[in-house]
């Protein structure tokens, strides 16, 4: 049997991506491990997740900016990384834009979920973006990540309606539920190496 694929996972808020992924590695719905959990906020939930399930979490650091890590910070992110023998990276609520030498140490191998169907509504609170401009679907984007922000090749995509009487909240909830079911299967894809990428095009294989 191959070894499980080793996830290193960075998120700036409650996790509960992060808890969808831990619990379906933990169920061996996912041939996977998380083996460290990475926050560049203190008091991140995320961070007590990975405490109350005994897998290795740390703080990155302060850093002076709110959207990127400063270079020696990022630096320090991917020791900490390689510390861990992660594999691949999982992206989840992470609030920085992934820079140099992150990219580059872990090219091809840094995933991320956005809510909703890039590439309509990239960046902030996308759910409500998508609320206000009047769509009719929302939905739930698993990327791999590259230089842009929420522009990397699109690994799955998963509709999430948008009801009469939506509000932010009760629309943010259905795209978290979508959100919980996708992002672990995109994992389950990768950990299964059965994804073939072509250009801006990624194949399921088999
Ligand atoms: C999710 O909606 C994800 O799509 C976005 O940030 C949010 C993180 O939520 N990138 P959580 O921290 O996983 O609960």
């Amino acid at each position: 049997m191959t070894q499980p694929l080793r996830i290193g996972v960075l998120g700036s808020g409650s996790g509960s991506n992060c808890e969808a992924i831990m619990d379906a590695c933990a169920r061996g719905a996912v041939p996977a491990q998380v083996v460290v959990v990475l926050s560049d906020i203190a008091d991140a939930f995320i961070l007590e997740r990975a405490r109350r399930r005994g897998i290795p979490s740390a703080l990155i650091g302060q850093s002076r900016f709110k959207t990127k890590l400063e270079l020696e910070l990022e630096a320090h992110l991917v020791a900490l990384l390689r510390e861990a023998r992660v594999e691949l990276v999982a992206l989840a609520g992470y609030m920085r834009v992934v820079k140099q030498p992150l990219l580059e140490a872990f090219a091809g191998r840094i995933v991320n979920i956005h809510p909703s169907l890039l590439p309509s509504f990239p960046g902030l609170k996308s759910w409500e973006q998508a609320l206000n401009y009047g769509a009719k679907v929302a939905g739930v984007t698993v990327h791999f990540v590259n230089e842009g922000v929420d522009t990397g090749p699109i690994i799955l995509q998963e509709a999430a309606p948008i009801l009469p009487g939506d509000t932010a909240e009760s629309l943010h909830q259905r795209i978290h539920a979508v959100e919980h079911k996708l992002y672990p299967e995109a994992i389950r894809l990768i950990a299964e190496e059965r994804l073939r990428i072509v250009g801006r095009r990624v194949d399921v294989v088999r």
